[in-house]
This record gives structure tokens, C-alpha cells and sequence, in this order.
């Protein structure tokens, strides 16, 4: 058995000694042309001037292409066809392509870019709520709204209300590796594309489109990404492109990577939002309604905007059963970087919304915020019969005598069924020993003018699924060779999170066969087409069963060939062996005598999401196969001199279901947890007045460093079965454990609530500076 083990990454080895290949290691032939952008420096007006002849005479330079000398309008958007790949005479955010350079090297293009003379008239760049509503300046022609019951009603009607507002920032998704492809040019005109993409197939499409061809005249081929992050599922098109223009028209191959600085001015990032609230409840804390709405800054084009926007809104809700909630979200057009997809899609923004409603209702009334969160938990749905005496194994809290209650349903109407949220805060709770060290954290405060010390529980309930319903597919192309090796290839991309590892491992197991006769290779259109972006955390659910799916077709075949030859009652795969009653052979042996009876073993495979029905305009449906919860507590110091603070202790709980390899899956959590906590405390981006990033580099944008993380940081997987029907009962696990890094936010808020009377409203990102400035809002006067 494979599946479950705690193997090792497949390209381990290869990332630490430096020899796993990524687009900008791969061999160049002679001839290749590098490019380079150049950008615009304004955030919005028109070109009244550019005059590229200096560039054009700069060393090493072949071609300089502007939008006028592209014969089709080349675009890059993933969704709305609003991206021109360079500006046409309009510009809509600083770092905007204006123009492209194809020169001998890397250096050469990127200092010919810097000699251009460019005039752009301004005007007026709309960068802010304000101005964007002002302007109505927006996606879309007003703000979505889904709701349940009556939340104005409940609201007025309760006992308790509170009102507030957060501002939520960005976050640079500060993949290791920057964005980068390469063109090479083939027989025909056809186009052969390497790029460190989530999504090949969208830059085959992208890229056929530009040069007015075909699909088939496109090949795509993904090895690995040093790290995606949603940042590359529709920001690797402009490079691509790009670089395929070149190539068709120079015949040379072409080759684009992006500069730290230019990525981060011209790459999309998370979105920022503004969350207003407003909610009702009992003395308990007990929520009766919730008004909510967003703001969020999309920046300049659609991109992946409207469903990211969509997700924050279906994700409002949290681990809590809303019983009257109003949530509005307005998707504003600005003139920054394109926002795009991030980690959670939107999904952290949402839960933070809610988190912070917890938060600040647990101040209000006096309370433990945990009492509060635990009151509004969406229920168990099924508890588990068990006999007298032997009880849920972390139970305790829920007896089997509780009457079952009914099955609640999300604001959007799907029922929650599946709800382990109780159990896993209860065993964290008491694993974490979080009441005790609550109560030190107390006397410490009460003794210590200067540090304060803050301790936060928040859960994650985060819905598994794209919610654009035909994405919820994926196919396999599988061989066995006649020696037994096994060669698969499926349509999900890798980018650290262990996919290829994951899935080779359910072919492993689907033949009985150690993980190292089965070989992935790198992702390729060509193998399997018509794939969706390795996104939504369902690389594993999908390509996990689309592989499946093929393994068993071609067992099936060796097992019927196999019980004939051998008038076998039964043929099993096991150990590297296939037993036919009393003969035994070695899988390479059976393979070899199936090749032999002329038996194909080459099979493709093709899976869909069961069960899924999603009406995004009204709100209403199944977006979501199943949801994956966790529990995070994070323990948190902070000096009130400088606004400065440390993790001093994380626990965690997390469900993978019956995870298919718990150390792939307790790195996918501890990266989460962690890429969360930093884009909730250190990560903050700064634009200036005129619009231009000035936080465009790794001195000015802090991400964690290895020593930000917790000294103590407890990780356990929940390791309970999926009750839907996925690849082996296991769960999505790449994006959810980001959201439990918001118990870091939720930590500095408690501690800064030490310091007075006053709720501290800690905006995010908390940087030093922010809970110095709530350290102050603390200690006003009521
Ligand atoms: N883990 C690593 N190491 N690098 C990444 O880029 N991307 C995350 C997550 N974990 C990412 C990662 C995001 S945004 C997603 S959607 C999932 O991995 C995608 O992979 P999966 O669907 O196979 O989980
Ligand atoms: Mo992940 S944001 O769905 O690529």
C-alpha cells in the first residue's frame, strides 16, 4: 500500500541539491531571443509620445514591438478579453507592458527597455474605495448580494450589536521562482511552449489565439513551478505570448523571465478588501443576523476577479450557521496591478470578515471568544452511533444522547452535513491546553506593563470545488511498459504542493506495485487536453481520480487476460506481485506476457465532480462537493513600546481526510498556516500617491523568514475519512490551512485588548506600526 504513506516529495532531492529543472534552467539553442518589457511608470492616462529608436539601437537588440506593429490584438486576460499584452494608448496601472524588446541576452533587453522616451498624458488614477465608488467605477453593473432570512430584522431585534469595519490588504505571492517561459518554434508554425504556468491549457489557448492558430498547433509543457500560489494561473499568459510572438515572427526561439521587480510591479496580487459589518445576537454571543459588506479592489482588468469576489462571499459564513445574513460584495475597478487569484481565492478574505465579528462580540459582551465561536458552530450534522461507554474518540462534548439535530445550511443554501468543527476544537482545545495558558496569559498581563501576551482558537471550513462547475473535471493518460515500469501523466500541475508524489502513489497502490516504478512526467497538452488550472486545492480529488480511473482499466484488461492463461479463480496485485490462484509473477513479468497476448496497456482516464449545482447570480446551490476543516490556536507576544511581536506557539488540527500522505500534507499545513500569518502581519503593500508600487521588492516587502515561525508549532492531522466519495476518503488540503493563519491576527488583537478598555479594531496587515497605533486606540478613553 502507497496511499497514505509519508514518502517523501519526488523532486526533494532535486530542489535541495539545486538539479530540479525549471524553465530557466532548461538548455537554450543558439539563437534564442530574450525579452523584455517596458513598462509605464503613470497609473493612468494615454501615450501622447514614445519614441523607441534608442532602444531600437541599444547593443543586442533584434526587434521592439509595440501594440501597432501586432497584426492580431493579443490579449491575456483569462476571462474577460480586456488585457492587451502591450497598452493601446491608454495605460491603466504603473508597470503596465507598453512595450516589448527581443534582444541577444537577458541584460541587453532589459537595459534597451530603460531607453525608451514615452510621454503619457495623465489623468486622475482612481486607487481607492472612495474614488472608485465615485466614479462607479466597477466590474460588473452593481453589487452582487446573496442572503438568508431577514438580517436587517434579526439585527434590529437582538439583544447585542455591534458595528465595525476592517481593511484587509494584499498580499505578493513571492513565488521562489519567478514567472517565465519559453518559445520554441517548430515545423509547420506550429509552437511548442515551456512555462511555469498552474494552468497549460489556458496558455495554449491564449497563445494559439495570438498567433491565429489552431489549438493543435500548440503544445504546452509544464515540468514544476518554484511555488504558484495562484499567481500563476493566468499571469505566466503575457510571457507566454510573448514570447510566441517572437518566435513566429523572427523564427528563433524566445525566452521571457521577469525580474523580481518587474514581477512584483507587473504580476497581480491578492485583493484588498474592505469589510463593513454589522450583526445581531443573544447574551451567549449567539448570532441572530449579520450584514456584511465588500469592498474589493480588483485593480485594472477582470482577470479571476469575479469569482474570487464570489468565493470571499461564500465563505462569509465560515465555520458559523448564519441563521439571517446580508452579504453585498462590490468588485471596483482600479488602476493598480491586476488582482488575481491567491491561496484561498478569495475564501480568506471572507473569513476574516466573520472571524472579526466573533472577535469583536466576544469583546462586547465580556467573553471568551471561544465560547463565542464554539455557540455558532454549524453542528455536527450525523454524530456517530457509539455504544454506552466508548464515546467519539476526541468526544467528550456531544454524547450520543443529543437529539440529531437538523441539518443547517450556508447563507447560500447548501446544507452542511458534513460538520467535525466541534469535535477537532474540542480535542484542540484540550491538546493545546488552551484554557490554562488563556489564564497565564491573564496573570501575565496583569504583572507585565510593557509585554502582553494574546491566545486565539479560529476554525477553517472552506468549501472544495471550483465554483465555476465545468472546471470540476480532470483526465489521465497512463502506460505500463513491458518491463513494468509505469509512465502517467495527468492535466494538474506541480508547484511544491506534492501533487505528482500524491498521484503516483494512487497508481502505486492501483497496481500493487512500490511508488518508484511509477514515473510523472512533466505536464503536457499534448498528453491530456482540455485541463483546468491546477487550483481550488482539487489537483489530488481530480487528477487523483482521473488516474485511478485509468490504472483500473488497464488492470482490468491484465486481470481478465491473466485468469484466463492461468484458468485463475482470482488474480490480485500486491507486493510488486500478481497472483493468479497459485502462480505468482512479478508485475514486470505480467506486464511483459500481457504485451506478449497483445493486451493494451496504455489507458486514459476522466473524472467529474459528482453532485455539484451552482446558480452564481441567484446564490443558491451546491458550489461545493464537501468542505475540509481545521482549528488553529496561536499564542502571540507584543511590545507595547514598539508595536513589534513574536509567534511564540502554534497548534494545529487539521483535516485531510484519510490523508494520502500525512507528511505532504503536514508541509502543506505548516506553509499555510504560515503564508497566512504573513499576509495578516508583515506583508503589507504600499502604493504612493500617484499609484506605483513601492513595495516592489524583497528590502521593502516582508514575507515570514524561517525565523518567524512559532518555536513551538504542533501540527496533527485529524485523519478521518471523507464521508463523499473522493480519491481514497482523503481532502483537498493546499489552500485551507492558509486561513488558520488568521488565528495570528486574532492572537494580536487579544493581546492588544489587554492593554485597555476599548475594542482595538486591529486592522490587517497588523505590522508593528498597526498594533502599535491599536496598542494607542486600546488605551483612549471609553
Ligand atoms: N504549496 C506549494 N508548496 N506551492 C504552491 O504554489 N499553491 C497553493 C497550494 N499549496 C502552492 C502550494 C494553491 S493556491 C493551491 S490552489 C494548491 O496548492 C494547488 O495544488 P493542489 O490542488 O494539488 O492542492
Ligand atoms: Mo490556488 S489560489 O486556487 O491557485
Amino acid at each position: 500500500m502507497s496511499v497514505g504513506e509519508a514518502l517523501p516529495h519526488d523532486g526533494a532531492s532535486l530542489h535541495v541539491t539545486g538539479a530540479a529543472r525549471y524553465v530557466d534552467d532548461h538548455p537554450l539553442p543558439a539563437d534564442t531571443l530574450h525579452l523584455a518589457f517596458g513598462l509605464s511608470h503613470v497609473a493612468a492616462g494615454h501615450i501622447s509620445k514614445m519614441v523607441l529608436a534608442e532602444v531600437r539601437h541599444a547593443p543586442g537588440v533584434i526587434a521592439v514591438l509595440t501594440a501597432d506593429d501586432l497584426e492580431r490584438d493579443a490579449d491575456t486576460s483569462p476571462s474577460a478579453h480586456d488585457e492587451p499584452l502591450l497598452a493601446q494608448r491608454q495605460v491603466h496601472y504603473a508597470g503596465q507592458p507598453l512595450f516589448l524588446v527581443a534582444a541577444d541576452s537577458h541584460l541587453a533587453a532589459r537595459k534597451a527597455a530603460r531607453l525608451a522616451e514615452v510621454e503619457i498624458t495623465p489623468v486622475a488614477p482612481i486607487l481607492s474605495i472612495e474614488q472608485a465608488l465615485a466614479a462607479n467605477s466597477r466590474f460588473e453593473d452593481g453589487p452582487r448580494i446573496y442572503e438568508k432570512g431577514d438580517a436587517d430584522k434579526a439585527i434590529a431585534n437582538a439583544p447585542h450589536r455591534i458595528e465595525g469595519q476592517i481593511e484587509i490588504g494584499g498580499q505578493e505571492h513571492f513565488y521562489l521562482e519567478g514567472q517565465a517561459a519559453l518559445a520554441l518554434p517548430q515545423d509547420n508554425g506550429d509552437m511548442v511552449v515551456l512555462s511555469s504556468t498552474q494552468h497549460p491549457t489556458e496558455v495554449q489557448h491564449k497563445v494559439a489565439d495570438a498567433l491565429g492558430k489552431p489549438m493543435h498547433a500548440v503544445r504546452v509543457e509544464t515540468r514544476r513551478m518554484g511555488g504558484g500560489f495562484g499567481g500563476k494561473e493566468s499571469q505566466g499568459n503575457a510571457l507566454a505570448i510573448a514570447c510566441a510572438l517572437v518566435a513566429a515572427r523572427t523564427g528563433r526561439p524566445a525566452k521571457m523571465r521577469y525580474d523580481r521587480e518587474d514581477d512584483m510591479r507587473i504580476t497581480g496580487k491578492r485583493h484588498p478588501f474592505r469589510i463593513t459589518y454589522r450583526a445581531g445576537f443573544d447574551d451567549e454571543g449567539r448570532l441572530r443576523g449579520v450584514d456584511v459588506v465588500h469592498h474589493v479592489l480588483c485593480g485594472w482588468s477582470q482577470d479571476l476577479s469575479l469569482p474570487v469576489a464570489d468565493r470571499a462571499m461564500l465563505h462569509a459564513d465560515n465555520a458559523y450557521h448564519l441563521p439571517n445574513a446580508r452579504i453585498e460584495s462590490h468588485r471596483l475597478r482600479t488602476n493598480t496591478q491586476s488582482a488575481t487569484a491567491f491561496r484561498g481565492f478569495g475564501g480568506p478574505q471572507g473569513m476574516l470578515g466573520i472571524e472579526r465579528i466573533m472577535d469583536h462580540i466576544a469583546h462586547h459582551l465580556g467573553r471568551d471568544p471561544i465560547e463565542v465561536r464554539q455557540a455558532n458552530m454549524y453542528a455536527p450534522a450525523e454524530i456517530a452511533p457509539s455504544g454506552p461507554g466508548t464515546g467519539h474518540r476526541f468526544g467528550g462534548a456531544h454524547s450520543p444522547k443529543t437529539a440529531k439535530p437538523e441539518i443547517q445550511t450556508t447563507p447560500y443554501g447548501q446544507e452542511v452535513r458534513d460538520s467535525i468543527l466541534p469535535q477537532m476544537t474540542d480535542a484542540l482545545l484540550r491538546s493545546s491546553d488552551y484554557h490554562a495558558r488563556r489564564a497565564r496569559a491573564a496573570t501575565w498581563n496583569a504583572g507585565n506593563a510593557i509585554f502582553k501576551k494574546g491566545i486565539a482558537l479560529t476554525p477553517v471550513k472552506f468549501g472544495i470545488s471550483f465554483t465555476l462547475t465545468h472546471l470540476n473535471q480532470a483526465g489521465a493518460l497512463v502506460h505500463v511498459y513491458q518491463d513494468g515500469s509505469v509512465q502517467l501523466n495527468h492535466g494538474g500541475t506541480e508547484m511544491g504542493q506534492g501533487l505528482h508524489q500524491k498521484v503516483a502513489q494512487v497508481a502505486a497502490s492501483q497496481f500493487g506495485i512500490d511508488v518508484q516504478r511509477v514515473r510523472i512526467t512533466a505536464t503536457d497538452t499534448a498528453k491530456v487536453p482540455n485541463t483546468s488550472a491546477t487550483a481550488a486545492s482539487s489537483g489530488s480529488d481530480l487528477n487523483g481520480m482521473a488516474v485511478k480511473s485509468a490504472c483500473d482499466t488497464i488492470r482490468g484488461r491484465m486481470t481478465e487476460f491473466l485468469a484466463t492463461y492461468f484458468q485463475a479463480g482470482s488474480i490480485r496485485f500486491a507486493a510488486g506481485k500478481v497472483f493468479a490462484d497459485t502462480h505468482v509473477l512479478s508485475f514486470g513479468e505480467a506486464a511483459k506476457l500481457c504485451y506478449q497476448h497483445r493486451i493494451s496497456l496504455s489507458s486514459t482516464g476522466f473524472y467529474k465532480t459528482p453532485e455539484l449545482a451552482w446558480d452564481r447570480i441567484k446564490g443558491r446551490g451546491r458550489p461545493f462537493f464537501y468542505f475540509a476543516y481545521g482549528v488553529a490556536v496561536s499564542e502571540v507576544v507584543i511590545d507595547t513600546l514598539t508595536g513589534e511581536y513574536r509567534i511564540l506557539r502554534a497548534d494545529i488540527l487539521h483535516d485531510a481526510g484519510k490523508s494520502l500522505n500525512p507528511a505532504l500534507d503536514v508541509g502543506q499545513i505548516e506553509g499555510g498556516y504560515l503564508q497566512g500569518a504573513g499576509w495578516l502581519t508583515t506583508e503589507e503593500l504600499v502604493w504612493d500617491k500617484p499609484g506605483r508600487l513601492k513595495t516592489h521588492a524583497p528590502s521593502t516587502y516582508k514575507i515570514p523568514a524561517c525565523g518567524d515561525r512559532p518555536r513551538i508549532f504542533n501540527v496533527a492531522l485529524w485523519n478521518s475519512e471523507n464521508r463523499e466519495e473522493t480519491i481514497y476518503r482523503s481532502k483537498a488540503v493546499g489552500e485551507p490551512p492558509l486561513m488558520l493563519g488568521i488565528s495570528v491576527h486574532m492572537a494580536l488583537s487579544d493581546a492588544v485588548a489587554a492593554c485597555g478598555a476599548r475594542y482595538p479594531d486591529l486592522q490587517a496587515p497588523a505590522t508593528p506600526e498597526e498594533v502599535l497605533r491599536a496598542v494607542h486606540r486600546a488605551r483612549e478613553a471609553a
